[in-house]
């Protein structure tokens, strides 16, 4: 069993082994690693690091942040297989999928390495004949990335290349449950020959490193991907020094399939956007609002492909489901499945669950399950559920699909299904969320923005989009 260590000023840094976190296989309950707990003091050790290291960082030519982006990309895709590998054991999803990762997770390294170099300002036209104005964008600052465990490649990758690329420098808090791809990336930046304190990383308990984050005046900018409930938490704490924050928080999504749909094609892209990860994505669609008269077919189409669907441990081949991430999520999956059918749902495939792990920390593997006769009060059609339920719910009209789509506090990603391009266009443009998937249900690639409206956060990642949460913007006014 291997020691990890946190990545501080450009030393790797052991904590006591008494005193460490433990890492276990979501798909087995063994316990694979241990990572320091660093606490109060490493957290700001890291701050001071990133502090310190940020003007010469900031200075360097834009196509020298571009070239070292590039040679960690190059990195990333040498070693795929070892960082998909690592992935898997953490986090458990399939090493087909860990795989398809890392290249996204390297598809945003890329695009930044790109990006850096057309960080554009502006020359405006000033209204005296003696002024010259202009508007240039600088670097934020100390850059804070808190980061999930669902993809502990890219969404590191999303937040750290941009904030690279942008002049700015980074402490990184993974998730505890998948600190393993983190160390594993930083040790490629390592490699890649980023100088010291420009990426440090700090694993350990989320409270006590975020608090010390959230009160350090030098950290200008936090960037977290999770919960609703911990980013209301890091938007409050982040008044107390007015830090720019960016959050990708949860989502809620409706995928709607209209009757002028083409259902194959509609099955197959609900399919891709809800087992995605064993249905653990903020974006995974969550309600499956279809037409009255094709929701029978829809449902039989569905039933026949989710059979293919093998559920087990993500290291063995033909494995499309892997198990989900702990207990506590595997309980909340079976109390939305069970409301459902205790309040009238009828169960049409799956519904088992199991568990077979060695400890009560892993080893939790659900059934992807389809429920019909769904309604709005139930549970699985209120909240998000992070796992492999489709749950059906019947509309007539188009005004009353968009309306139920649209009746949540969440707004990350929606999906709908028409051949309609009259249609595509109204429903796309009616509803509220940043991310629409029309006849599409793979809508996530570096190139494009990912955010969302209401409680699903502040701010894009993603694009030339995902940039600009790292600028700042500086009026320089000239008196001739
Ligand atoms: C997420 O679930 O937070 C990210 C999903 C994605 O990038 O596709």
């Amino acid at each position: 069993m291997e020691n990890y260590k946190m990545y501080i000023n450009g030393e790797w840094i052991s904590g006591k082994k008494e005193n460490s976190i433990k890492v276990y296989n979501p798909a087995t309950g063994e316990l694979i690693a241990y990572v320091p707990n660093g606490g109060e003091k490493e957290t700001k050790e890291a701050i001071t690091a990133a502090y310190e290291a940020l003007p010469r960082w900031a200075d360097l030519p834009a196509n020298v942040r571009s070239n070292y982006l590039k040679k960690v990309y190059q990195l990333m895709i040498e070693r795929q297989e070892e960082i998909a590998q690592l992935m898997t054991f953490e986090q458990g999803k399939p090493l087909k999928e860990a795989l398809g990762e890392v290249f996204y997770a390297a598809g945003f390294v890329d695009w930044y390495a790109e990006e850096a170099k057309r960080i554009y300002g502006e020359t405006i036209p000033a209204w005296s004949p003696n002024k010259r104005i202009l508007a240039i964008k600088q670097p934020v600052g100390v850059v804070a990335a808190i980061t999930p465990w669902n993809f502990p490649a890219a969404m590191i990758t999303r937040k750290i290349a941009p904030a690279l690329a942008a002049g700015c420098t980074v402490v990184l808090k993974p998730a505890s449950q998948t600190p393993l791809t983190a160390i594993k990336l930083c040790q490629l930046f390592e490699e890649a020959g980023i100088p010291k304190g420009v990426v440090n990383l700090v694993t350990g308990s989320a409270q006590v490193i975020g608090n010390t984050i959230m009160e350090d005046k030098r950290v200008r900018k936090v960037t977290f991907t999770g919960s609703t409930e911990v980013g209301k938490k890091l938007m409050e704490q982040s008044a107390k020094t007015v830090k720019n924050i960016s959050l990708e928080l949860g989502g809620h999504a409706p995928l709607i399939v209209f009757e002028d749909a083409n259902l194959d094609k509609a099955v197959e892209e609900a399919l891709a956007s809800k087992l995605r990860n064993c249905g653990q994505t903020c974006i995974a669609s969550n309600r499956f609002y279809v037409q009255e008269s094709i929701k029978e077919e829809f449902i039989g189409k569905l039933k026949n492909r989710l059979k293919d669907f093998i559920v087990g441990d993500g290291m063995k081949e033909g494995v499309l489901i892997g198990p989900v991430i702990d207990k506590n999520s595997y309980d909340k999956i079976q109390q939305h499945i069970k409301d459902a059918i205790e309040q009238g749902a009828k169960l049409e495939f799956g519904g088992k669950s199991y568990h077979n792990g060695i400890s009560q920390q892993g080893g939790y593997f659900v059934e992807p399950t389809l429920l019909s006769n769904v309604r709005k009060g139930m549970t699985v059609a209120k909240e998000e559920t992070f796992g492999p339920v489709l749950p059906v719910i019947s509309f007539k009209t188009e005004e009353e699909a968009i309306e139920m789509a649209n009746d949540t506090d969440y707004g990350l990603a929606a999906y709908f299904f028409t051949e309609s391009l009259s249609r595509s266009i109204r429903v796309a443009e009616k509803l509220e969320f940043g991310i629409i998937g029309v006849n599409d249900g793979r809508t996530s690639t570096p190139q494009a923005p990912f955010g969302g409206y209401k409680e699903s956060g502040i701010g894009r990642e993603g694009g030339h989009f995902g940039i600009e949460g790292f600028l700042e913007i500086k009026h320089i006014s000239i008196e001739l």
